[in-house]
This record gives structure tokens, sequence and C-alpha cells, in this order.
């Protein structure tokens, strides 16, 4: 009667990481649990997570080929577009969101296109609005432009009214982090950086006045929901962007917070369903509408 905060499955939202094929299921080595799957073991996976109540999930996808341009983000029959057909034509109910970035498609594994080894900013928003569109087309409910260029959420709005999804939600990665703590991730989508970092473009970990004006500026351009990721290091920058601007706000428990509690617990030294509740009350505590976390599945269940 007197508890403030309480997760529902209605928080939460599933990554999946999508790979082209049938019959596709490989697991990620540092994020036990987690596979990369093709889309026929997408719509499996998230059918069980739908029936036990999950209400959405966020697409990640891992192209044949990559290539400098990152150009099977932008095809109409490219890895997401092909899962978004499968999933919303299989569970028009369950709400899929698509990760909108280049790093994931591109051989160099950065998030934007390149002039020698400088990220250029302009030159990559086009790109991103043409998958922003592209995702719109295959049925997307949600686009979620992870890339941190500048601008960019105002270039795939217009894109997106200009293609007639004007009604289409953005959920914005508005202050994202330069983590350690993505480092499975990139085992998961093979998207290291072939050089360098994303230091020039993803945010200074020791900064949370700059997250305020990431968030200002991602809504003034259109944003409808906005992210503070990763969550549990920044649960002081939730609870800012929360107060100060009380939108729909979104946390992502990235893929390094999953490894650490998987490893903890895999050794028996932590009980795995006490800590990954705590974990999530603890994000929603800060001030998390919407948590998106690899535990998705397991706590709709356990809920
Ligand atoms: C793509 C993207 C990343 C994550 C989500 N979208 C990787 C990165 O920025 O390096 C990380 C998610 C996770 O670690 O679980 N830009």
């Amino acid at each position: 009667m007197v508890r403030e905060t309480r997760v529902t499955p209605d928080d939460l939202i599933l990554p999946l990481f999508v790979v082209p094929g049938t019959g596709v299921e490989n697991p990620v080595a540092s994020m036990p649990g987690v596979a990369q799957m093709s889309a026929d073991k997408i719509v499996e996976a998230a059918r069980r997570a739908h029936g036990a109540g999950l209400p959405a999930v966020i697409l990640f996808g891992i192209p044949e080929q990559k290539d400098a341009g990152g150009s099977d983000a932008y095809q109409p029959d490219g890895v997401v577009q092909r899962a978004v057909g499968a999933l919303k034509t299989a569970l028009p109910d369950l709400a899929v969101i698509t990760d909108v970035c280049l790093c994931e498609y591109t051989d160099h594994g950065h998030c934007g296109v390149l002039d020698g080894e400088k990220i250029v900013n302009d030159a990559t928003l086009e790109l991103l609005a043409r998958e922003a569109v592209s995702h719109a087309e295959a049925g997307a409910d949600i686009v979620a432009p992870s890339d941190m260029m500048d601008g960019r959420i105002a270039a795939v709005r217009h894109a997106l009214d200009e293609a007639g999804f004007s009604e289409l939600p953005v959920m914005s990665y508005a202050a994202k982090y330069c983590s350690g703590f993505y480092g499975p991730f990139r085992d998961a989508a093979g998207s290291a950086p072939s050089f360098g970092d994303r230091s020039t473009y993803q945010m200074d970990p020791a900064n949370t006045d700059e997250a305020l004006r990431e968030v200002e500026l991602d809504l003034a351009e259109g944003a409808d929901i906005v992210m503070v990721k990763p969550a549990m290091p920044y649960l002081d920058i939730l609870r800012r962007v929360k107060d100060r601007f009380g939108v729909p706000t979104a946390a992502y428990q990235v893929s390094g917070e999953y490894a650490m509690i998987k490893a903890a617990c895999e050794r028996g030294w932590l009980d795995q369903k006490r800590v990954v509740h705590e974990s999530l009350t603890s994000i929603k505590r800060a001030g998390a509408d919407m948590i998106i976390t690899y535990f998705a599945a397991d706590v709709v269940k356990e809920l």
C-alpha cells in the first residue's frame, strides 16, 4: 500500500538482434541467454514474450554484407525491414521499435559516413532519414535514432512527414554516453569501430548539464520520447531529465549491465531474480517511464 514504485510488464521493451536466413540462432558469447536470430526465430521469441505480457520489442539488424555507406540499413528488403514485416503480420498488437543507426551496417563500425577518419555529420543525416523512412514503410511503430549525430531528429522527423508518416513517433537516444558498457553489444552486432572510438559524437560520461541540452534540442526537433543510456550508471541523469522536461522518458539497461549481472549470477555471487527486479525498480524510481532491457522476457513472466 505504501510502495511508491512498481515495475510492470507495460514498462518493458526487449531488444532483439536480427540476422538473415531462417532457423538461425547464434548465441552471443558475452551475453548468456541472448542470441542473434533470423526473422522466423525472432517471431517465435516475440510471440512467447508477448503472450506473457511484453508490449514492445526493439530491433537491431546485422546484415550479410557491410559496406562504407551502410547500405543495407535503407533497403526495402533489408534484414530489419523483413523482420518488421514478419512481426507485424504475426503479432499485430506487439509494438515494433527499430533502432536507426549505421554502425551495425558499416564495414568500419562507425555510426556515420567517413571522410578519411572523420565522421561526417551532415552527410550522415540523409542516410539516417532514408533508413527511418524505410523502417516506417516496412511497418515499424516507432523509430529510434541512436547515432548521436547533431540534427538527426529534425532530419528524421522531416523525412517521415514528407513520406506520409507524420504520426509515427520518434524515440530519441538523446543522452547517449560514450560508454564502456556497450562492449557486449558490439560483439552481438559486430559493430566495434575499426579505429578510434565514438567520443566525437557520443557524450562524455562526466557531463550532466550537456545531457539536458541534448534532450532539449531533440525535443525542439520533434522527439516524442527521449532516452538516457546506459541506465544504472546514469540514474542521476534520468532523474534530472524527467524532472526538467516531464516527457516520456526511456532508459536503456545496456549489454554491459546485463553481462555484469549474468556473470555474477552464474558464479552464484548474486541472486539473479532479486537483483534484476531491484535494478529495474531503481531505474523506474529514477524517472524512467519505460526500460529497454535484455531481461524483459524473463521479467514479464516473473511478474
Ligand atoms: C548503435 C547502438 C549501440 C547500442 C544501441 N544502439 C552501440 C553503440 O553505440 O556502440 C548499445 C546497446 C547495448 O550496449 O546494449 N549505435
